[in-house]
């Protein structure tokens, strides 16, 4: 009597625990995309590229203060101020405008910039500018 009791219940605590939790699907209505314009869109693949490991700029470049390299507000100002172009910079068209001088440590970049897209390195200009708006 004891012992069948015993079974039972561990027939149930097995049944119970092999079910799976249901999958909730994925809720993401379509107001809330369209809300997100191409424009924050872009910066918001920007950042990720920028913070990935891949693209590694975040180790050079942070926010507010020059680390290795000047700030991301630093460089974005001063590309402001110029108007310059900086995905020509990235792909290498253009010259250095915001610390020439430490150019050469900026230019071991440019192997790993040359594998992006346009529209990766838009996305990466795209971030960088809109720090300071
Ligand atoms: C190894 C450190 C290092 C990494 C990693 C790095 N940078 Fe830089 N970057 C620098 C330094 C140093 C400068 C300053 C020299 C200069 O102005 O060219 C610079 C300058 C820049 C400038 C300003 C260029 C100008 O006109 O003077 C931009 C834009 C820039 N980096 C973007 C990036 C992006 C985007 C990435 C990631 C793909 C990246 N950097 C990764 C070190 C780095």
């Amino acid at each position: 009597m004891k012992k069948s009791m015993l079974l039972a219940l561990v027939a149930i605590s097995i049944i119970s625990c092999g079910k799976k939790e249901e999958k909730k699907d994925e809720l993401y209505p379509e107001n809330v995309a369209e809300a997100v314009s191409s424009e924050d869109q872009l910066i918001a693949d920007g950042k990720k590229l920028f913070e990935s490991n891949k693209a590694a700029c975040f180790s050079c470049h942070q926010m507010d203060k020059k680390v290795i390299g000047p700030s991301i507000k630093e460089i974005a100002k001063i590309y402001k101020e110029q108007n310059g172009d900086m995905v020509a910079f990235l792909r290498k068209k253009a010259d250095p405008i915001v610390d020439p001088s430490q150019y050469n440590v900026m230019e071991t970049n440019f192997a790993i910039l040359k594998t992006m897209s346009d529209e990766e390195l838009k996305s990466l200009e795209a971030y960088m500018m809109s720090t300071i708006k």
